[in-house]
């Protein structure tokens, strides 16, 4: 990963704009705290990407471009990037949540036909037009928050027509705001009602007819599946990874949310880009994830809205040093919460992650399992300019105060794009 050269630094006369007396928690790894910390900088921009970085100490107004912004000592960090959601569906459950309150489990009410397959009839019905209107609020809230790449996954489709329209209307969102989207198949998510009973006919027409199509029209990025007792087996997991790979499409895996199947090993050794939940994950499989430098991530929204009991094993994931990011998950049935802040505080409180390692779940590691670290997640010169610059006295309040924003701007390849 680090065998590319630092790319050369140009002066700040020579960048298209400069942000004046920030901060920087860069999550640069090669610096020595967990925040990558460098105070009272000059960063400039040039061509969209980041192109200088210099201690204020040295900065005269006649080593300045034009176009200068005064950061006002706030900090800089990477844009945040939610690595997980299922943002785009028809409907909402609701009615589950009410049933959940009187003491039906998710997995009893998947069984009987509601859970992801109510989703699923809500969204087949659905045109790309409702989609979109009905996913954008859901959207604009995490770009107030200051995320700047969001993963969006299909699975409610579960046919061929409806999930190219689910991956369509997840890539048109980002032509209709400025945020980055990376979309991931996700047709091994549950099992359609016209196939019950019959498993493998519908990992057949996954393999055969969705991931070749949806790979030739290049509208996903990933190819995810549910491995899980009401999700699908190791074998169909497989199928559906090796065919995924055959397509150049990347891989990654919902596994051992509900207990353990070892997924997580299966992907490792395919090398998936991720492993997402992992509430039942046991040491081997930390071991793998780690021998293959699969990202393990957390998803504490899923975790508090299902009322789970058991943790991600966070010590064995530091132990053998995998890398953890934090997503929302957002979903309408385990985690209709759009606020990747939540996510940071919620991944201190319920796991005991520390505030930089949330941070960096949402940055840095976040950018890692989606396959895009060589150009985001961190501040770096050569890296995207992509940024989010906040009215704090250190970083460390972003998971420990919510419900206002302390967001001035939010950066997209340099230039300031408020939501
Ligand atoms: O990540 N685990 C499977 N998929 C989603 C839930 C989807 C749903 O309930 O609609 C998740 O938790
Ligand atoms: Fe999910």
């Amino acid at each position: 990963q680090h065998l590319m050269p630092k790319p050369q630094m140009i002066s700040l006369k020579d960048c298209s704009r400069v942000w004046i007396n920030v901060n920087l928690a860069t999550f640069d790894p090669a610096l020595s705290d967990a925040y990558g910390v460098q105070t009272k900088c000059a960063l400039g921009v040039q061509d969209g990407r980041i192109a200088c970085i210099e201690p204020m100490s040295s900065v005269t107004a006649t080593s300045l471009p034009y176009d200068v912004i005064d950061g006002h000592n706030g900090w800089l960090t990477p844009g945040l990037i939610d690595c997980h959601t299922h943002l785009v569906f028809g409907g909402n459950r609701a009615n589950e949540f009410e049933q959940r309150q009187q003491g039906k489990s998710y997995q009893e009410i998947a069984r009987k036909g509601g859970g992801i397959l109510s989703t699923v009839r809500a969204t087949r019905v659905r045109s790309r037009e409702q989609l979109i209107k009905s996913a954008l609020p859901r959207l604009e809230a995490l770009i107030k928050e200051g995320v700047t790449t969001v993963e969006i996954k299909s699975g409610y489709g579960l046919n061929l027509p409806d999930e190219i329209k689910m991956l369509e209307v997840a890539r048109e969102l980002g032509r209709r705001v400025p945020i980055r989207v990376k979309t991931t198949l996700l047709a091994a998510h549950a099992l359609p009602p016209e196939y019950a009973g019959r498993a493998d006919d519908y990992i057949d027409l996954v393999c055969n007819e969705i991931i070749p199509t949806v790979a030739e029209q290049g509208l996903a990025d990933a190819v995810d599946v549910f491995c899980e007792t009401i999700g699908f087996n190791l074998k169909q997991c497989e199928r559906v990874f090796h065919t995924a790979l055959d397509h150049n499409l990347a891989i990654k895996g919902h596994t051992e949310q509900l207990s353990l199947t070892h997924a997580s090993s299966l992907a490792a050794s395919m090398g998936a880009l991720s492993c997402d939940h992992l509430e039942y994950l046991d040491e081997t499989g930390a071991v793998d994830l780690a021998q293959s430098g699969t990202v393990a991530v957390l998803l504490p929204g899923a975790f508090y809205y299902l009322k789970q009991s058991r943790k991600p094993p966070i010590e064995l994931l530091r132990r053998f040093k995998v890398p953890m990011a934090v997503a929302t998950d957002i979903n309408p049935g385990s985690s209709p919460l759009a606020s990747i802040r939540l996510m940071m505080n919620m991944s201190c409180i319920l796991f005991q992650l520390s505030a930089a390692e949330a941070i960096a779940g949402t940055t840095r590691e976040a950018a890692r399992a989606l396959g895009i670290i060589d150009n985001f997640g961190t501040i770096e010169v050569g890296k995207i300019a992509d940024l989010c610059l906040w009215d704090t006295n250190h970083p460390n309040e972003l998971p420990y105060e919510l419900g206002h924003s302390p967001l001035q701007q939010r950066i997209l390849g340099g230039d300031i794009a408020h939501g």
